[in-house]
């Protein structure tokens, strides 16, 4: 019968989709959380206490006219300085997807923001599903993954329930 066939083809894919290793569900973080993007706030301590992977996008959110975020290099965001070309932002919700792997650094270089006001992100990107180097896999783990696995034994149980009322 098609429809069973059907069904269990629809089983299978739900059981690889249970158990693909590290899927991903790409996260939005809001810099500096309820904070946002402002002064005195210490980021490197925010993005330290964090994990970010690609496909994730950080939003930043300030009042636009008062910041602006930049995104820089390793030596200007120690210098606080913006070359030129610097991608630029200013709309006050800064969405900024992270595509790759890789470190970024932003500053906001309005005024002295930056160098005496703690404007300064610096974001470590790493592969999605990669494990921490040297280490079994982080017991604290995004809880979407913990979902996406919970929704896929779901499902099977479902269809497999549905199957044997067909
Ligand atoms: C920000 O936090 C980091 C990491 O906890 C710490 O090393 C650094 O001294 C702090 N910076 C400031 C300006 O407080």
């Amino acid at each position: 019968m098609a429809s069973k066939h059907m069904l269990v083809a629809v089983a299978v894919a739900a059981l690889a989709v249970a158990f693909l290793p590290g899927l991903a569900v790409a996260s939005e973080h809001v810099v500096g959380d309820d904070k946002g993007w402002t002064l005195q706030f210490n980021y490197t301590a925010w993005s330290e206490s964090r994990k970010f992977v690609v496909g994730d996008t950080l939003l930043f959110k300030y009042g636009s006219s008062s910041h602006n975020v930049v995104e820089v290099g390793g030596v200007d965001f120690a210098a606080c300085t913006k070359p030129a070309g610097a991608n630029t932002w200013s709309t006050g919700e800064d969405r900024v997807t992270l595509h790759k792997a890789g470190r970024r650094w932003f500053i906001c270089d309005i005024g002295e923001h930056c160098e005496k006001g703690g404007m300064k992100f610096k974001v470590t990107v790493d592969e999605a599903g990669a494990l921490p180097p040297n280490g079994p896999p982080a017991p604290s783990n995004p809880a979407g993954k913990v979902h996406a696995k919970h929704f896929g034994v779901a499902a099977v149980t479902a269809l497999a329930a549905a199957a044997l009322v067909l």
